[in-house]
C-alpha cells in the first residue's frame, strides 16, 4: 500500500529537486509504516501489516506459494510469509497470522518474531540514502492502565534500526501526530493516535511535549469486547468494525456493540487527558484555544469525530479547545509525523 501526498506544508518547496534526507517509521501493533520524501518533494508512505505466517517447509507448500506468487523466505527451516501477503494468505486458508506485537509493544509471547519484524521494516524503509541517515521511529508513552516496559521496547528498535544502517531516534507516538497535523498551529495542541493496541496522547506547546501518556485500549480492545458480547471470533468483530459502518447510526445488534465500545474508548481517553492535565504540574498556560488532532486506524470508522465531539461536550475539559478534527490520512499520519520531526531535527 502506498500513499502519496504532494501538499505537505511542512516540507520546504525549495528542496523539490533533491530528495530530502531522513525517514519516519511508525512501529505499530497492527501496521508498520515508513515515510520517505519522494522525488516530487512530497511524502510517500509504505505500509505493511505487522504480521507473518510460518508454514512447514515441504515441497507441497513451496509449490503452493510459488503458484500463488506469494513471496516467502526460509527461516529456521520454515517458510515465512510476511506483511500484507501473510494477512491475505491467512484469510484464504482460514488461519490466524502471528503478530509480533501486542498492546503497543513487542509481545512477550512472540520474542522469536523480531527477525520477521526486521524483514518487514527493511522492506518498507529501504536502504539508507547515505550511511547513518536519520530515522525517527515512534514509541508509545508509558501506559496509565497497565504496567508495561517501554524502555525495553525502545531499546530493541533502536538497535534494529541502527543495524539497518540508520541513526535511530525515538519519538513519542502522540508527539508524532502533533508534527504531522499541527504545523499550522506552530506545533501547539493535542495529538491523539488511536491505534490497534493502544491510544496515545500528547499535549505539546510550540513543539515541546508537556504531557504524554497511553492507555492499552485500541482497535484490538474493541474487537475483543465485541467478540465477547456477540460470541463471535475476533476477526469477525474486526470485520464488522472495518466494513464501513457509522457508529452514530448502528444498523443491528452487531454494529450497536461496536458503537458502544467506541464511545467507551473515546470517553476513557478524554477523561484521562482531563484528569492528567488537572493534576499535572508545570503545565504551560494555553491562552488561545488549542486544537485536537486525531489519527490512527481506529479513528477511521464512520462518525468517529462526531462521537468524539459529543463525548467532549459532556466532560468539563480543563482547557479552551478550538478545532477537533481527524487527520485526512489517519493511517499514515504517525509515520509522516516521524518524518517531519526528522526533517526538522527535533529532539
Ligand atoms: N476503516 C476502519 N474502520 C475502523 N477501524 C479500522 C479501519 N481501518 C483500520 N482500522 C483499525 O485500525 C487499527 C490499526 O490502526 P493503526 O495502524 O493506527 O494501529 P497501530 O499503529 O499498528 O497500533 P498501535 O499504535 O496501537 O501500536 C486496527 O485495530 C484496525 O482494525
Ligand atoms: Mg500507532
Amino acid at each position: 500500500m502506498t500513499e502519496q501526498d504532494h501538499h505537505n506544508p511542512s516540507i520546504d518547496s525549495t528542496t523539490e529537486t533533491t530528495v530530502g534526507l531522513g525517514k519516519g517509521l511508525d512501529v505499530g501493533t497492527a501496521n508498520l509504516a515508513a515515510a520517505v520524501q519522494n522525488d516530487e518533494g512530497g511524502i510517500t508512505v509504505n505500509v505493511e501489516r505487522n504480521a507473518f505466517l510460518d508454514i512447514p517447509s515441504d515441497v507441497y507448500s513451496k509449490n503452493m506459494l510459488t503458484k500463488l506468487k506469494v513471496p516467502y523466505v526460509v527461516h529456521n527451516g520454515k517458510l515465512v510469509v510476511i506483511g500484507e501477503a501473510a494477512f491475505e494468505l491467512a484469510n484464504v486458508f482460514g488461519r490466524e497470522t502471528r503478530r509480533p506485537m501486542a498492546d503497543g509493544l513487542v509481545s512477550p509471547n512472540e520474542q522469536d518474531a523480531l527477525p520477521m519484524m526486521k524483514m518487514i521494516i527493511q522492506k518498507i524503509l529501504g536502504e539508507p540514502q547515505v550511511p547513518g541517515e536519520l530515522c525517527y521511529f515512534c514509541v508509545p508513552a508509558e501506559s496509565l492502565d497497565v504496567d508495561n516496559n517501554v524502555v525495553y521496547h525502545q531499546g530493541l528498535f533502536e538497535s534494529m534500526v541502527s543495524k539497518l544502517g540508520y541513526t535511530a531516534h525515538a519519538i513519542n507516538e502522540g508527539h508524532a501526530v502533533v508534527f504531522s497535523e499541527l504545523a499550522e498551529n506552530d506545533f501547539t495542541g493535542i495529538g491523539l493516535s488511536f491505534g490497534g493496541g493502544m491510544a496515545n496522547a500528547c499535549i505539546a506547546y510550540k513543539s515541546i511535549p508537556c504531557l504524554s501518556f497511553s492507555v492499552a485500549r485500541g482497535g484490538d480492545w474493541i474487537d475483543k469486547n465485541v467478540a465477547g458480547v456477540l460470541g463471535v471470533p475476533r476477526s469477525k468483530a474486526a470485520h464488522i468494525k472495518e466494513r464501513g459502518i457509522d457508529i452514530r447510526d448502528p444498523k443491528n445488534r452487531e454494529e450497536e456493540a461496536v458503537a458502544i465500545y467506541y464511545r467507551s474508548l473515546i470517553n476513557y481517553v478524554l477523561s484521562n487527558i482531563k484528569t492528567r492535565f488537572e493534576s499535572g504540574e508545570n503545565m504551560p498556560n494555553f491562552n488561545e484555544p488549542i486544537d485536537i488532532a486525531c489519527a490512527g486506524g481506529t479513528s477511521m470508522v464512520g462518525g468517529f469525530i462526531e462521537v468524539f465531539r459529543e463525548e467532549f461536550a459532556k466532560i468539563d475539559f480543563p482547557l479552551p479547545v478550538g478545532r477537533i478534527f481527524r487527520s485526512e490520512e489517519a493511517l499514515t499520519a504517525v509515520a509522516k509525523g516521524c518524518l517531519v520531526a526528522a526533517a526538522i531535527g527535533e529532539d
